[in-house]
C-alpha cells in the first residue's frame, strides 16, 4: 500500500463505535469521582474563609475572576467518549518519549476499524426531522424530494393496515413477484412438469442482469469501497423464507407439493458454494475467471449490464475485478465442476430462489413485522443524499457545521501563512509564492458536491403514485443498481451507497480551491459539543494535510532529503515512489506543524477540560488527540521532528522522540 492510502483515511481512528455499556461505566465512575473532588473543594473554601475577614474574600474572588476563570469541565457524551477513547486505548507501559504512537493507541481495538462515520439514517436528532418533513402533504419543487416522500407515505401505508387489509396487500405484491419471476425465467416448484431440457442457464443469468440484479447467488457483484471498481465475488449463502415462497405459490394458485424436496436440493447445492467460498485478497482479471468457468456467459451479463453499449461496455470490463476465491478457481473442485453435476431443475429452483430473495428484501414479511417498520429511516436509507438537501435546507443548525469548518480552514491557513512569514530556512523567492497562494486560496464549503443535481439524478426514475410499495421498492433497488453501474462506468457523478460522510478536502490546482465536504452528522468529530482542540486536532489536521499538498515546496533539497534519509532509515526495503514519499513527508510535516499553531493560537481560557484531565495537560493532549485520531498511522517520525514535542513532553536528549539531530524544515 502507498503512504498515500494509508494517509487517506485518518478519522477510522475516531470512527470507532464504542459499546455504551462501556461507556455508561466509566461516566459513572468519573461522575462518583467528580462529585467527592467537589465535596472536597467545597470543604476546603469554607474552612479557609471562616479564617479571612470578609473584605478579604471579597477581594480574593475578584481577582481570582479576573486572573483565571476556573475552566469548565466538559461532561457532554461527545467529551466522555474522547476522555474514554484517550484513557483506555492507551498504552501506559510505553514510554511516551520512546514510541508516542504506540503509547497512545497500543490498546486500540483494531477489530472494531474501519467502521465509516455513523449514518445519517441512525441519527436520533435526523430521522424526526426528515420524517415530520416527509409527512407533510404538500409537494415540494424538487423531483428527488418527491420520489423520497412518495417512498415514505407507501411505507407508511403498510403500517396503518390491520391483519385483513394487510393481507390482501400481501397477496398482491406476491402476485406482482410472481409475475417478476416470469420475466427471468419458469420456477419449477411451480410447474406440474417442469421440463429439464428447456432450461438455460445463460438466459436465466442474462435476465437476472436485465433486471439489474447484482447478486447472482453463484457470484456477486459489488462496488469496492475505496474505487471506482466493481469486484466480482463469492456470494453469500442463499436465504428464503418458507412462509414467503408458500404465499407466493398459493397467491398465484400453484401447488406447494414439490416445494420441501426442492427446498432440500437446493440447500445441499448453496452449502457446496459456501464450502468453496475461503477467498484470498488477490484479484484476478476477467479473461481468466471465463477461462476456469465457461458454462457461465459473463460477456452476455457485462453486456446487458451496458445496455448494448460497447464502449460502456469495454470500460466495465475493465473495471471487474475477480475476487481470488476457490469457488472460481479451485484446482479440485470449483464452480465449474458444481454446476456440471447439478441437476437443472435445482440450478433453476436456485436461481429463482435468488431472484424472490432480493424482491422482498424491502416489504415487510408478515403483519408484525409491517407494524414495526421505521418508514423515516427506510426512505432516509434509500435516498441519503436527499436527506441531506432536506436537511441543509430546512434546518438551520446543521449549517452550524459549515461555519465550524470555514472558521477553521480560516485559522489553519493563518497558521500557515505565519509560519512560511516568521521561516528562517524556506527560501525568500519561494516564500512569496507560497504566501500569494495562500492568501488567495479560495475555500468552498459545502455538504454535497455543488455539481451534483440530484434532481437530474433522479431523471431516470420513474415512481407512479399507483406503483404498490413492492413496486416502488423494485424500481429504487434497480435504479440504484443501475447507478452503481453508471457510477463505476464514469457516466454518473454519484455514488448511491455515498453518505457523503466524508470531510477530505479536494484542492483544485488551475483554480486555487480547496472544496471541503461537511458531514452532516455530528459523528465522528463534529458535535458542537467537542473541545476546540479536538476539531482543531482532527478537522483541523486534515485541512492542514490538503493545504500542504497544494503547496509545491522548492528550494529545500536539503530537508527534504534529511526526511526521505529519516524514513527511509526506518522502513528498509520499502518500494515507494521517492518523490511521492518525499512530498507527502514534507506536507505532513508542514501539517503538523499549522496545526499546532492554530492551536497554540487558541483562546484556552474558554476551552473545556476533558474528564480525567487537567488544565496543564493541554499541549500534551493535543498532541494526544493529533496521534488519537489516526492511530492506524505512525506519525512518530513527524513528532520527533518537533522540538515543541519534546519540550512539552519533557523527552531526554537523546530518545526516540527527542533525536539529537532533526529534520526542520521552518
Ligand atoms: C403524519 O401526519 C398525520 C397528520 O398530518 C398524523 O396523524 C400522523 O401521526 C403523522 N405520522 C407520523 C409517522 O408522523
Ligand atoms: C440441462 O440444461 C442444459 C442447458 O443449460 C441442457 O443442455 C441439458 O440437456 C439439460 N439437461 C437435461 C437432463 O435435460
Ligand atoms: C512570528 O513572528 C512574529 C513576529 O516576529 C511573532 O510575534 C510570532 O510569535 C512568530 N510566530 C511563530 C509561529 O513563530
Ligand atoms: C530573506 O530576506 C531577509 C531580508 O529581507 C534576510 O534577512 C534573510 O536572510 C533572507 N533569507 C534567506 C533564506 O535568504
Ligand atoms: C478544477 O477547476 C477547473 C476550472 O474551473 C475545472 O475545469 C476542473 O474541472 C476542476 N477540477 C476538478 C477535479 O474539479
Ligand atoms: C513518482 O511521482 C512523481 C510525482 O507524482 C512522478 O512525476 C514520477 O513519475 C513518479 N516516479 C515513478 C518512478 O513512478
Ligand atoms: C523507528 O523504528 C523504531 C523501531 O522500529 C521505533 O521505535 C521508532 O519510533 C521509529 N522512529 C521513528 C522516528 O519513526
Amino acid at each position: 500500500m502507498s503512504i498515500k492510502n494509508t494517509l487517506s483515511n485518518p478519522l477510522t481512528g475516531l470512527a470507532i463505535v464504542i459499546s455504551f455499556s462501556l461507556i455508561a461505566i466509566f461516566v459513572a465512575a468519573y461522575l462518583t469521582d467528580l462529585k467527592k473532588k467537589q465535596a472536597k473543594n467545597e470543604v476546603a473554601t469554607t474552612m479557609s474563609s471562616i479564617k479571612v475577614s470578609i473584605e478579604t474574600v471579597v477581594k480574593l474572588e475578584e481577582s481570582d475572576k479576573r486572573k483565571k476563570k476556573p475552566r469548565e469541565i466538559c461532561n457532554s457524551p461527545e467529551c466522555i467518549t474522547l476522555s474514554y477513547q484517550l484513557l483506555n486505548w492507551k498504552d501506559s507501559n510505553i514510554d511516551p518519549c520512546d514510541d508516542f504512537q504506540k503509547f497512545v493507541c497500543g490498546k486500540y481495538p483494531k477489530d472494531s476499524e474501519p467502521g465509516n462515520s455513523k449514518s445519517i439514517e441512525k441519527d436520533e436528532k435526523i430521522v424526526p426531522r426528515i420524517s415530520d418533513f416527509l409527512n407533510k402533504s404538500d409537494s415540494s419543487d424538487s423531483k428527488s424530494e418527491n420520489l423520497m416522500q412518495l417512498y415514505y407515505k407507501k411505507c407508511l401505508e403498510n403500517s396503518e393496515k390491520n391483519l385483513e387489509t394487510f393481507e390482501e396487500t400481501q397477496k398482491l405484491w406476491y402476485q406482482e413477484i410472481f409475475s417478476d419471476i416470469r420475466k427471468v425465467g419458469s420456477w419449477p416448484s411451480a410447474e406440474k412438469n417442469w421440463d429439464e431440457s428447456k432450461f438455460d442457464l445463460n438466459e436465466i443469468l442474462s435476465k437476472m442482469a436485465e433486471s439489474r440484479i447484482l447478486n447472482f447467488g453463484l457470484f456477486k457483484l459489488q462496488k469496492d469501497s475505496k474505487s471506482r471498481n466493481l469486484n466480482l465475488v463469492a456470494p453469500g449463502s442463499l436465504r428464503w423464507n418458507k412462509k414467503i415462497l408458500e404465499g407466493i405459490l398459493n397467491s398465484n394458485e400453484f401447488s406447494t407439493e414439490s416445494l420441501e424436496q426442492d427446498l432440500q436440493d437446493v440447500d445441499a447445492f448453496s452449502k457446496k458454494i459456501q464450502d468453496l467460498k475461503n477467498e484470498n485478497s488477490n484479484f484476478e482479471d476477467l479473461e481468466s475467471l471465463t477461462s476456469h468457468i465457461p458454462s457461465i456467459d459473463f460477456d452476455e451479463i457485462i453486456r446487458k449490464f451496458a445496455k448494448q453499449d460497447e464502449k460502456i461496455e469495454e470500460v466495465l470490463r475493465k473495471k471487474i475485478r475477480v475476487g481470488g476465491s476457490e469457488l472460481f478457481f479451485g484446482k479440485h473442485d470449483n464452480l465449474e465442476n458444481i454446476l456440471k453435476t447439478t441437476s437443472n431443475r435445482t440450478l433453476a429452483n436456485f436461481l429463482i430462489l435468488k431472484f424472490v430473495q432480493e424482491a422482498v428484501k424491502e416489504i415487510p414479511s408478515d403483519f408484525r413485522s409491517s407494524k414495526s417498520m421505521d418508514c423515516g429511516k427506510i426512505a432516509i436509507h434509500h435516498f441519503p443524499q436527499t436527506a441531506i438537501q432536506i436537511m441543509t435546507k430546512n434546518y438551520d443548525d446543521k449549517k452550524e457545521n459549515l461555519k465550524t469548518v470555514s472558521k477553521i480552514f480560516d485559522d489553519v491557513r493563518d497558521s500557515y501563512i505565519e509560519i512560511v512569514r516568521n521561516s528562517t530556512k524556506i527560501p525568500n523567492e519561494s516564500k512569496n509564492t507560497i504566501l500569494d497562494k495562500l492568501k488567495n486560496m479560495e475555500k468552498k464549503i459545502a455538504y454535497s458536491k455543488e455539481d451534483l443535481d440530484l434532481d437530474k439524478e433522479f431523471g431516470k426514475l420513474d415512481f407512479s403514485t399507483t406503483d404498490s410499495y413492492y413496486t416502488l421498492s423494485k424500481k429504487l433497488i434497480r435504479f440504484k443498481n443501475d447507478k452503481i453501474l453508471e457510477y463505476i462506468t464514469e457516466e454518473s457523478l454519484l455514488d448511491p451507497q455515498d453518505s457523503i460522510q466524508s470531510i477530505t478536502p479536494f484542492y483544485n490546482r488551475s483554480q486555487n480551491s480547496m472544496l471541503i465536504l461537511v458531514p452532516i452528522t455530528d459523528d465522528p468529530v463534529f458535535g458542537p459539543n467537542y473541545p476546540k482542540s479536538s476539531k482543531i486536532a482532527s478537522i483541523g489536521s486534515l485541512i492542514a494535510q490538503a493545504i500542504g499538498e497544494s503547496i509545491d515546496f522548492t528550494g529545500q533539497d536539503e530537508q527534504r532529503k534529511c526526511l526521505i534519509d529519516q524514513y527511509n532509515q526506518n522502513e528498509s526495503g520499502n518500494t515507494h515512489n521517492q518523490t511521492l514519499l518525499m512530498n507527502n513527508l514534507v506536507s505532513q510535516q508542514y501539517a503538523m506543524e499549522a496545526t499546532w499553531q492554530t492551536f497554540k493560537n487558541l483562546d484556552s481560557s474558554e476551552e473545556r477540560i476533558i474528564p480525567g484531565f487537567k488544565e496543564e495537560d493541554d499541549e500534551k493532549l493535543f498532541f494526544q488527540l493529533y496521534a488519537l485520531n489516526s492511530c492506524g498511522q505512525n506519525f512518530n517520525q513527524l513528532f520527533s521532528n518537533m522540538k515543541k514535542f519534546a519540550e512539552v513532553f519533557n523527552c531526554p536528549a537523546g530518545s526516540p522522540m527527542n533525536p539529537d539531530s532533526r529534520c526542520e524544515l521552518f
